[in-house]
């Protein structure tokens, strides 16, 4: 081998020990192999010697270039894969706990509605139905709520441009709103069931109302049982039976005598206060009562719409709203959260 050979696969060795970059790397192989670089430019020594020894020159020559070559290789993968272990180090720590993606839970209102269907549900009630369009005359002609009554002035009642819905049977054109309450759906179980009755209706209410604590989309859940010799008291041992089951504790109920065209008696009621058991809290204004929803004994006139004999069968109902429920079950502070979607909130109430 050509000392002049045998020095540069020295230099080159001793170079590429100390390199430990794939920058440097490259610039090593420039150095020696490139166009301008030290072996290549003793190829042109080639001519210089004498034709006998030129043969063997060449030949070694080219070994150095493979040595060189081969050389260069295995420290381009020992460096890559260093690389990468680096990497892999820096990503991976597999002592950390594994990322978990977000869970998503249910809104509070369907956890309060959820929990109030399971509590009648096991009272005995089951479960009904009815769409968010409502013809007027569930909404309101079959509820004694006639033509003057203000729930149907323009201010309150959503309207819905009858030729909107599809499907509407020709003939059986009816002025449609967006039901203002759950009521309508006791007249379609009256009007398709046959006593006894006993449901609850859960679902979603709409009036012309947007102020800090009123949404024009809110929520309601109606009762309704009908039955030959049913009472007040009935009503009564009812809803106490639901708070206790509902809340963990017997609570007070209450009835105030009030309005609604659609029962007689009518009551609105009022439950004890089951943050303070009815001692006075900042949750019932000091009052030791909760004001809950309306009630009473459904109206002869009304069961005789549906078609049920108002002489044999009696009945009552009631009807209230569940946004301000879960509102004071949780604390929320204000109505706004609660439609707003906003995950902060949202994730406060795993289920
Ligand atoms: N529908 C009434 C409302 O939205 C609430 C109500 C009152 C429902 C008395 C009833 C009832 O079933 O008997 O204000």
């Amino acid at each position: 081998m050509s000392p002049l050979l045998a020095a540069q696969i020295q230099q080159f060795h001793a170079a590429l020990a100390s390199v430990t970059s794939e920058e440097a790397l490259y610039e090593l192989q420039v150095a020696y192999l490139g166009k301008k670089g030290s072996v290549t430019a003793l190829k042109g020594e080639m001519g210089k010697l004498p034709p006998a020894e030129r043969k063997d020159f060449g030949a070694a020559w080219n070994r150095t270039r493979d040595e060189i070559e081969a050389a260069l290789e295995r420290h381009r993968d020992v460096l890559k894969a260093r690389a990468r272990d680096l990497d892999l180090a820096r990503v991976v720590d597999l002592s950390m706990p594994p990322l978990r993606p977000p869970v998503g839970s249910l809104h509070p209102l369907t956890q309060t509605r959820r929990r109030l269907s399971e509590t009648f549900i096991r009272l005995g009630f089951d479960v009904a139905v009815g769409p968010h369009v409502e013809g007027e005359q569930f909404n309101f002609d079959d509820l004694n709520i006639g033509k003057d009554h203000p729930a149907r002035d323009m201010a309150d009642t959503f309207f819905v441009e009858p030729a909107a819905i599809r499907g509407l049977a020709p003939g059986d054109v009816q002025e449609l709103v967006l039901r203002t309450h759950t009521s309508p759906v006791q007249i379609r179980t009256m009007r398709t069931r046959k006593p006894p009755i006993r449901i609850i209706a859960p679902g979603t209410t709409f009036r012309r109302d947007d102020d800090a604590t009123h949404s024009p989309m809110f929520h309601q859940i109606e009762g309704l049982y009908i039955d030959e010799g049913v009472s007040l008291a009935d009503l009564k041992a009812t809803l106490m039976a639901f708070t206790e089951d509902f809340f963990g504790q017997r609570l007070a109920v209450r009835f105030r005598p009030s309005f609604f065209p659609f029962v007689e008696p009518g009551a609105e009621f009022d439950l004890g206060c089951p943050f303070c058991s009815g001692r006075g809290c900042n949750l019932c204004k000091h009052t030791g009562y909760i004001e809950i929803g309306g009630c009473g004994m459904v109206h002869p006139g009304v069961l005789e719409h549906c078609g049920i004999d108002s002489e044999r069968y009696t009945g009552w109902a009631f009807g209230f709203g569940i946004d301000r429920m879960t509102m004071m079950l949780h604390q929320i502070p204000h109505l706004r959260l609660m439609f707003e979607g906003d995950t902060r909130f949202l994730e406060q109430f795993p289920c």
